[in-house]
This record gives C-alpha cells, sequence and structure tokens, in this order.
C-alpha cells in the first residue's frame, strides 16, 4: 500500500461490493485483470440487475398495459413498479411524474420538443431565448439548437472559468425576463464539475422561466431528490447507474407533464382514436408512446434497489475519497494537466487530463495493453476542448467499486505510457 493510500476514510466495501459484478473478474491482454476506469460512459451492472432482466424474460415476458392474463398482469406490475421504485429514489411527489424514456438523449429531446409544440404561455419563438451552457453533453445541446432553428428563439449558455466552472458572472444578463427555458447538467461528464445549479434555478424563478437539469452524471452517483432541487425537468439515464442500457427516466412537474403536448404518437399514449383527431391518455403514459422498453425498466427497478441498499450517501463519500486520492496522485505525474477542478471539492469522479503532448487516444491505448479502461476523445462534450484548445482528453472515472489501488494502477499506467513515448 503506498503511504498516500493510508488514512483514506469513507471507503465502502469494495470486496464485497466488487464479487457482485462479474465483469470485474475479467482479464484482457493475456491476463491483465481489467481496471474499469470508464463508468462515466457506461457502468458495470451487478448480478442482482443481470438477474432481474433474465427472470422478466424467463417468468413474466408479456407486453404491458394490455393482457388479461396472469403473466401480462405480472409483467405490467414490473413495470409500473420500476416507475414507483423510481419515484421513490427521486423524491418525485407522485410516480405520475416518472416518464421512461430510451436515455437522457432521448428525456432531453422529449422537453425541447414538448416545448417546441407548445402554445402559450410555454410558447417558444423569436422573442423568447433558451440558456444552456458551454459544459454540456451534445445531447443537452443540439436539441436545443433545433429547436432554436425551428422556432428562431435565441439560445445563448454560460462560458466555463479557466479552472472548470461554470461562468456565472454575468447571470443576471444571460437569464433575463426573454429566457424560456434554461437547461444545464449537474455535473460535467468530461470535467466532472459539480454545478451551483440551485442559483441558477433561484434565478431562473425570479423571471418564470422553466429549467430542466440533466441528472446523467449526478444519479448514479449522489442524493437526487428533485422536491428539494425545485427544477420543471430533470433527466437521467439507467445504464450509468448500474442499470441496463435501453432506459431512461425524465422527471417533470406534473402541472407541466398535463398542459404540455406529446412528442411521440402511436399506441398506448392515447385515450381516444378517431379518423379525424385523437385524445391522450394522461401523463406518464401519454409521453411513452408504442410498447416500452419494459425488461429495462425492470432492470431499472433493481439498479435502484441496490443502490438504495448501499446507500446513495455512502456511494458519495466513496466517490469524494476516492477523488480526492486520484486528484493528488495524478498531479504527481509530471506533465499531467488536469482539464477542469483541480481539486477534490465541488467536483465528481470524473477526471479528464491531457499528458504533455502525447496523443490521448495513444495514452488509451497503451493503457489498454495494461488492462486499463478510459475513455479518450471529445466525450460529447466538444465545445469543453474548443474551449481549452485541445481536440480531446483522456478521462478516467470511478463508481462504487473503484478502489486506491486502481488509482494506483492508473497512475502507474501513466508512467508507463510517458516512457514508452520517451
Ligand atoms: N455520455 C457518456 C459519456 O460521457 C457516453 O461518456
Amino acid at each position: 500500500m503506498t503511504d498516500a493510500r493510508q488514512g483514506l476514510s469513507g471507503l465502502l466495501d469494495t470486496e464485497a461490493i466488487r464479487k457482485d459484478f462479474p465483469i470485474l473478474d475479467r482479464t484482457v491482454h493475456d491476463g491483465k485483470k481489467v481496471v474499469y476506469l470508464d463508468s462515466a460512459a457506461t457502468s458495470q451492472k451487478p448480478r442482482q440487475v443481470l438477474d432481474a432482466v433474465n427472470q422478466y424474460y424467463e417468468r413474466h415476458n408479456a407486453n404491458v398495459h394490455r393482457g388479461v392474463y396472469t403473466i401480462a398482469e405480472e409483467a405490467t406490475a414490473l413495470y409500473e413498479g420500476a416507475r414507483d421504485k423510481v419515484a421513490a429514489f427521486i423524491n418525485a411527489p407522485s410516480r405520475n411524474e416518472v416518464i421512461f424514456t430510451k436515455n437522457a438523449s432521448e428525456s432531453l429531446n422529449l422537453v425541447a420538443n414538448m416545448l417546441g409544440w407548445a402554445d402559450e404561455p410555454y410558447r417558444v419563438d423569436s422573442d423568447t431565448e433558451i440558456v444552456t451552457t458551454e459544459m454540456e453533453h451534445h445531447s443537452n445541446i443540439v436539441p436545443w439548437q433545433l429547436l432554436s432553428q425551428r422556432t428562431g428563439a435565441k439560445l445563448k449558455w454560460f462560458g466555463i472559468t479557466d479552472d472548470g466552472r461554470l461562468d456565472l458572472s454575468d447571470l443576471d444578463e444571460v437569464i433575463n425576463e426573454k429566457t424560456k427555458i434554461v437547461t444545464l447538467t449537474l455535473v460535467s461528464n468530461i470535467m466532472g464539475t459539480i454545478n451551483p445549479v440551485e442559483k441558477i434555478i433561484r434565478r431562473a424563478q425570479q423571471v418564470g422561466a422553466l429549467v430542466c437539469v440533466d441528472a446523467s452524471q449526478a444519479a448514479p452517483h449522489m442524493v437526487l431528490d428533485v422536491q428539494a432541487l425545485q427544477a420543471d425537468f430533470v433527466a437521467f439515464t439507467g445504464h450509468k447507474m448500474v442499470g441496463p442500457t435501453g432506459i431512461g427516466v425524465l422527471w417533470g412537474r406534473q402541472e407541466l407533464l398535463e398542459d404540455l403536448p406529446p412528442f411521440l404518437g402511436g399506441g398506448e399514449m392515447i385515450e381516444t382514436v378517431s379518423m379525424h383527431s385523437s385524445t391522450y391518455a394522461p401523463a406518464p403514459h401519454k409521453f411513452e408512446a408504442g410498447t416500452p422498453p419494459i425488461a429495462q425498466a425492470v432492470g431499472l427497478g433493481a439498479a435502484v434497489d441496490y443502490l438504495s441498499a448501499i446507500g446513495m450517501e455512502n456511494i458519495h463519500r466513496h466517490e469524494e475519497a476516492i477523488t480526492a486520492y486520484a486528484v493528488k496522485r495524478l498531479l504527481e505525474v509530471p506533465d499531467l494537466r488536469i482539464i477542469g477542478p483541480a481539486t477534490a471539492e465541488d467536483r465528481g469522479a470524473t477526471i479528464s487530463f491531457t499528458l504533455g503532448d502525447i496523443h490521448p487516444h495513444d495514452v488509451g491505448q497503451v493503457l489498454d495493453e495494461l488492462g486499463i479502461a478510459v475513455r479518450v476523445g471529445h466525450h460529447c462534450a466538444r465545445p469543453v476542448c474548443l474551449r481549452y484548445g485541445i481536440p480531446a482528453t483522456t478521462r478516467a472515472s470511478f463508481y462504487l467499486y473503484s478502489t486506491p489501488a486502481e488509482v494506483d494502477a492508473l497512475v502507474d499506467g501513466l508512467e508507463h505510457v510517458r516512457n514508452f513515448f520517451g
């Protein structure tokens, strides 16, 4: 054990936790143990989630909300039960405020399209403004660019400071009486920055703007309480929080979901249909056209159970300890520059960096030969790379199963990369 590792407190019992994740036992490249440091891209899945999905297909598979027979009722109960679990997990006032989508991108596109087709008082037009930030994932930029192009609304954004924080020096100017919606990430997927969303929400409320929060990198890692947050919409995805791919969530305030129009039309989302017109089912079904991702929702329900049993406060504390250790150790590597907050405060467990002038793709490839999995590139947040004048970064991201020994493996791996490239 390195000296720096001694005295780390708040860590989870990763030895026990890792037994739940079969993939963490894998080896690659002739027996090298996988060091998985890409949980910001997708988390690994515990047996409990894999078993729930399997069980669903083996014992309860049927379409939901349609059948009168036993297994169809079981499938409906499991699907709607998953909605209850998610509602409790985020402290939603009502289960009807939880919409299942296929991922966070779809959730954010859904909000943009609800507003895009809305009448007053929600109407977005050329007299209105949409506000986002320079540190968004593309999924929280492109849907708003599309909406802006369609409606003529002006798209504005908060910039980023040199140390990877939002520049809110012009908060009252950027968010003003013309602002219709403010949409921003709670935690940056590329830099790990935790944003002061409360301050931004307070300002948005002053001018009567709606607020949409992308919680994709927050929901897996910290307590997410939508009532305390006071946003109007919150989007996140299942696969980053030990759940399956193919399932996302949009939480929205009930009165908004009642007022706003649907985006996708089809089966399940209607009340009645004639050849002339249709009326819609109440939320959340109004926004869930077609056969939903049933098995995936069931898996997400199991993921919520799994995380809740460990406790989101405990998971967050573990990640704070790992992050503090990782920041400290990474800064010991010569020529390494952290892109984003280079401290452990107000940041999540995702750390991007450059290593001298070695291209991140080369860094990633040499690390892979050692079994170390990191993401390289612009991380679907290209404006951040443009802001810092770099083509790409190497990104290491940690989760509840990450260990200090894996941080050490990364640091040793980076020394190897430096030697490799002379
Ligand atoms: N949004 C995922 C990431 O940041 C894919 O890697």
